[in-house]
């Protein structure tokens, strides 16, 4: 079914006033978020839960992270909540990080994908936070991409995906963040990152004075454990500059166009590549990496070549995000 998408603006009051309307009537809404822009929907209404999945092409045994406005709040979608809790959401809430607890008996299954955990987080964003304050209930919202594709920083890559699924955009701007929040998980004895993002294991470590672990392999049903994810249309590919170079210049006759994405200097003027550079400084590539690859994707180019960030530890969630980019199922 068609829906005409609405565009709403953040700094609007009325607008914002609209988004609770339309939430509460058990539609979906696209809303910023500081990481990305999230597709929203009314974390206890199986029915409005059931249009996320519908909108996003998604398995429904994905479980969806909840974000509601306030601590105190935790305590009616969690249960046995552990007391390192409170330093952690001192520290880093409203913000980036989401947490993995034990879900609240009463809390429907459809949210957590038949789970018996659930994710949570205080969110950022002022416009998304305002949204929250305004309704009586938490607010479920995956990435507002469809399935597997590239997650949207703006609210022209929601439209661009979801048009005609969604009701309507609260549209805030780019994402100051850029990347999908880093998932701690609280819910075994050791406390784990599964999924890596802006908050680090070093960042939770230094407030938690005991070490964490991150396993590069873990069984837990994250989309960020999937091998293949946030892809572009165009078949893309992760590698140093010096094997860009040399992969296009092997190529130089056989009619392909490359887009190329990097934040080291550069200097192949050909008229079969097109590029877009990056800052070398972390905070800034991150905030426009996802933009690029929407960018370079509707470019028209054969095949999209990707610089391989730095091997630090601060970068490990931009890796994280390209090596899902550019991997094949198989
Ligand atoms: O920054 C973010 O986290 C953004 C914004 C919108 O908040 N959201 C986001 O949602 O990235 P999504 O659905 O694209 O990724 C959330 C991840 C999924 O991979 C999901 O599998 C995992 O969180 N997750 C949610 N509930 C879980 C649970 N109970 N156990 C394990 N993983 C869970
Ligand atoms: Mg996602």
């Amino acid at each position: 079914m068609n829906k005409k998408t609405k565009i709403l603006k953040a700094d609007n009051q009325e607008d914002l006033l609209e988004a609770v309307r339309i939430l509460q009537s058990g539609e979906v809404v696209a809303v910023p978020t500081e990481t990305v822009y999230g597709l929203a929907a009314d974390a206890q209404n199986i029915q409005a839960l059931n249009k996320i999945f519908k909108a996003k092409n998604r398995p429904t045994n994905h479980p969806l992270i909840v974000h509601v406005a306030s601590f105190a709040e935790l305590s009616k979608w969690a249960k046995d909540i552990p007391p390192i809790v409170s330093v952690i959401a001192e520290n880093f809430w409203p913000g980036p990080l989401t947490l993995l607890l034990k879900k609240h008996d009463d809390v429907n299954d459809v949210v957590t994908g038949g789970l018996k955990t659930i994710a949570i987080r205080i969110p950022q964003n002022k416009a998304f936070l305002k949204i929250l304050n305004l309704l009586d209930t938490g607010l479920a919202a995956p990435s507002a991409n469809p399935y597997k594709r590239i997650s949207p920083t703006t609210a022209q890559h929601v439209m661009s995906g979801l048009s005609g699924k969604i009701d309507a955009i609260v549209d805030g701007g780019s994402c100051t963040i850029g990347l999908e929040s880093t998932i701690l998980d609280l819910t075994t004895d050791t406390i784990r990152i599964l999924r890596h993002g802006p908050i680090t294991k070093k960042m939770i470590e230094s407030v938690l004075k005991i070490s964490i672990e991150s396993p590069d392999i873990h069984l837990e049903k994250v989309s960020g454990n999937m091998k293949s994810h946030y892809q572009p249309y165009t078949k893309t590919f992760l590698m140093s500059l010096a094997e860009i170079e040399s992969y296009v210049s092997q190529q130089k006759n056989k009619e392909k166009v490359f887009g190329v994405i990097h934040y080291s200097n550069f200097d192949v003027s050909s008229n079969n590549i097109k590029t877009i550079q990056l800052s070398s400084k972390k905070a800034s590539y991150s905030k426009l990496i996802y933009s690029a690859l929407h960018q370079i994707d509707g470019m028209n180019v054969n095949e999209i070549l990707v610089e391989l960030p730095p091997s630090k530890d601060s970068w490990k969630d931009v890796l994280d995000r390209l090596s899902k980019a550019t991997a094949t199922d198989h």
